[in-house]
């Protein structure tokens, strides 16, 4: 197995081989933290958003879609916090000229901490087996609890630090940790500044008095809230009630490293729940479970994900949580969950000067909802299916085979219709199979290469299913399927093929609504 730093970079490769992506503008020796998705990974990319879009919208009665435009009036930005707060604190290394964010450094020296508390933990359990107590050994066994205490104190001393904005306090941190620059190795800082996130751009002429300064959205969520009452009014909808939206949203990352898990334009797939105020912590729970049977209901293994509890909330929150994925780097956020309160409807009111209250029926008053957002970002689920499913396997005659695993759902292409060789009417056969299938399923025809060589290149694009059309074929029309995974074959009609394929990818996995 490729150790992590490796995994990533043949990801990196592999992505642009089989046309899942590409670096930006790169004949122009690319844009850094921009990336186009090629021919399969925007396949891939559709299909994890309908995914999404349909167990969010589709199968929930009281949740419903929009679609808000990029450019919002740039007083919602001053209403959210984003204007005066939406800020990355980052610090220099002088001898490698490198720039890091200094959460992240924290972060990581926080990780390594934790990646010896695991250590322990995995030596103990393998001795102990079944019998073993986790809880128990982290909260009695002296080191653990020196290493947590650590943590903790790390913590605590950032926070108030960052709470205060207190820059030379942050540097002093840093210093104390001994943190050095990964490429240079040195401990030698330039003081830590800080950096709004927003790109910004103009509109239209520039005569008024901010000379028509506007935003790229940070976040699609804004959209979501200046709508409240348009959706709630013309939908007729009842609290609870969900509003949800995907799209793209910009950030100038002061950091763009790791591929596509922390790009400049990126797109985001969220919902906000608006609800009565005193049961948000209900639904936080909630939704905690639901997103995460979401992600499980794919197929793939629960240890690639846990849950983060965020014990420094941000000022409108009162409870947040982060679903993170075992990605190449380690466990990183790939979704929030936050309950937000009242405080973005609350600040629109004051800010836009109009009302922005639900009349409840039943209270026979009025109120201002709370809100619990889910926030996933389409390019880290992207990243965290793709880094699953990327195998190299040694197979039973001595080859080799890269392979994507992506679940069968998700594949770009569903089918691959391959006749045996270029002759004999095979390819004329396989093309009415084509064309028979292709309106239910995204299909592949290849007849060039030999037909290893093939089933190689559709196991690289993480094809699940390929249809072989030979000799037999011609005289009792069945054709050969083979499945990606175990690369088992059986003979079935031609009539069976969709039905069957059909099948296979529903039994692969569980709907989640
Ligand atoms: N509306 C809440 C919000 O935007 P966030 O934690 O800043 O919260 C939500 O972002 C999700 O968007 C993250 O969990 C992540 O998956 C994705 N995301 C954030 N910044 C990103 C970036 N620079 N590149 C790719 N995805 C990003």
């Amino acid at each position: 197995m490729a150790n992590n730093e490796t995994l990533l970079k043949k990801i990196i490769a592999h992505s642009k081989e089989y046309g899942y992506i590409f670096p930006s503008s790169e004949i122009y020796d690319s844009l850094a933290a921009v990336y186009d998705y090629g021919q399969y990974g925007v396949e891939l990319k559709n299909n994890i958003r309908n995914y999404w879009w349909e167990s969010m919208v589709h199968y929930h009665e009281n949740i419903v879609g929009i679609d808000s435009a990029i450019f919002m009036h740039p007083t919602v930005w001053k209403a959210s916090g984003h204007t005066d707060a939406f800020n990355d604190i980052f610090i220099d290394n002088k001898d490698s000229k490198k720039r890091y964010r200094v959460d992240l450094l924290i972060e990581e020296h926080i990780a390594k901490i934790e990646d010896k508390i695991l250590k322990e933990i995995s030596k103990v359990s393998q001795k102990y087996g079944d019998t073993f107590d986790e809880k128990m050994f982290r909260t009695t066994n002296k080191r653990i609890i020196e290493y947590q205490n650590t943590i903790n104190e790390i913590n605590k001393k950032f926070n108030e630090a960052l709470d205060k904005k207190d820059f030379a306090e942050i540097k002093k941190i840093i210093e104390y940790l001994g943190i050095v620059c990964p490429v240079s190795g040195s401990k030698n800082w330039t003081e830590p500044r800080q950096f709004n996130l927003m790109f910004s751009t103009q509109i239209g002429s520039t005569s008024n008095e901010d000379n028509g300064l506007i935003y790229l959205r940070p976040e699609t969520a804004q959209g979501i809230f200046v709508n409240f009452l348009n959706v709630q009014k013309s939908g007729r909808m009842k609290i609870p009630f969900g509003i949800a939206q995907t799209g793209k949203a910009f950030r100038n990352e002061i950091v763009a490293r790791q591929f596509i898990f922390r790009m400049r334009e990126f797109e985001q797939m969220e919902m906000q729940f608006f609800v009565k105020p005193g049961t948000e912590l209900e639904w936080f729970s909630y939704w905690k479970e639901q997103r995460l049977k979401w992600h499980l209901s794919l197929g793939i293994p629960s240890n690639m994900f846990r849950y983060h509890d965020h014990e420094r909330l941000a000022h409108y929150a009162n409870a947040a949580c982060d679903i993170e994925f075992n990605f190449p780097m380690g466990f990183k956020e790939l979704e929030g969950i936050h309950s937000r309160t009242d405080f973005d409807l609350k600040s629109h009111e004051e800010y836009s000067g109009k009302k922005l209250r639900y009349f409840d029926n039943e209270l026979n008053e009025s109120y201002i909802p709370y809100v619990i957002e889910t926030s996933i970002g389409l390019d880290r689920m992207f990243l965290a299916i793709l880094s699953y499913s990327y195998k190299e396997e040694k197979l039973d005659d001595g080859s080799e085979r890269v392979v994507l695993n992506i679940p069968s759902l998700l594949a770009p292409i569903k089918v691959a219709i391959l006749p045996l060789v270029k002759k004999d009417g095979m390819p004329e056969k396989a093309k009415n199979i084509f064309n028979s299938i292709k309106t239910d399923f995204l299909c592949q025809y290849d007849e060039k290469d030999a037909i290893g060589r093939r089933y190689r290149r559709q196991d690289a694009i993480g094809t699940p299913y390929c249809i072989t059309i030979d000799t037999q074929t011609l005289e009792d029309d069945t054709v050969t399927i083979r499945e990606r995974d175990s690369m088992k074959q059986d003979r079935i009609t031609i009539n069976e093929i969709s039905n069957t394929v059909n099948k296979r990818i529903k039994e692969s996995y569980k709907l989640a609504c």
